[in-house]
C-alpha cells in the first residue's frame, strides 16, 4: 500500500494528488490518497512508500499551520522510506527543492523528480503526476 498525502488550499495540489494516485494504481499497486487533515503522523509513517504534496506557501515554504507541523514530525520517521514530492505554485517554485533536501537529510530516498506545477495541472501536468506515481510504485 502506497500513501499519497497532501495539503491543498484551493484544490490544485489536490488534483495533482489524484493524478499521482492514478499513476500508482495504473502500475498495479494499492494506493490511499488523503488530505493531511485526514491522516495522523503514525498512519503516514506506516507506509514504506510515500508521495507527499504541498502547495508553495509562505515565502517558498510548506504551508505552516497544518502541513509543516505534520511533516516536521513525520520527518523523523522517514529513514529508509521511498518518497516523491509534488505541489502547485504561483510564482516561485523553489520550495520542493528545499523540501527534497530535508527528506534526504532525514534518510528518505527521493526516487523520482519533484513535480512542481504552476496553478492547476493541465493534461501535461496530470501526465507528469501520473508518471511520478508510476515511478514510485516501481521503485
Ligand atoms: C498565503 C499564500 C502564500 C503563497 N506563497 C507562495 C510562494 O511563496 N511562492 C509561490 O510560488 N506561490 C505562492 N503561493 C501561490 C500558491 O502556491 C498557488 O496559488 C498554488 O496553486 C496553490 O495550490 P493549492 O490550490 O493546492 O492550494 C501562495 C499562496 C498563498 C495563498
Amino acid at each position: 500500500m502506497i500513501g499519497v498525502i497532501y495539503w491543498s488550499g484551493t484544490g490544485n495540489t489536490a488534483a495533482m494528488a489524484e493524478a499521482v494516485g492514478k499513476g500508482i494504481a495504473a502500475a498495479g499497486q494499492d494506493v490511499v490518497v488523503k488530505s493531511v487533515s485526514d491522516v495522523t503522523v503514525d498512519e503516514a509513517a506506516a507506509f514504506d512508500k510515500l508521495a507527499l504534496g504541498c502547495a508553495d506557501m509562505g515565502a517558498e515554504q510548506l504551508e505552516d499551520m497544518e502541513f509543516e507541523p505534520f511533516y516536521n514530525e513525520l520527518e523523523g520517521k522517514l529513514s529508509g522510506k521511498k518518497v516523491v514530492l509534488f505541489g502547485s505554485y504561483g510564482w516561485g517554485g523553489t520550495w520542493l527543492d528545499d523540501w527534497a533536501e530535508r527528506v534526504k537529510a532525514a534518510g528518505g530516498e527521493i526516487v523520482a523528480d519533484n513535480v512542481a506545477i504552476l496553478g492547476a495541472p493541465d493534461d501535461d501536468g496530470n501526465t507528469q503526476c501520473e508518471a511520478q506515481g508510476k515511478a514510485l510504485a516501481e521503485a
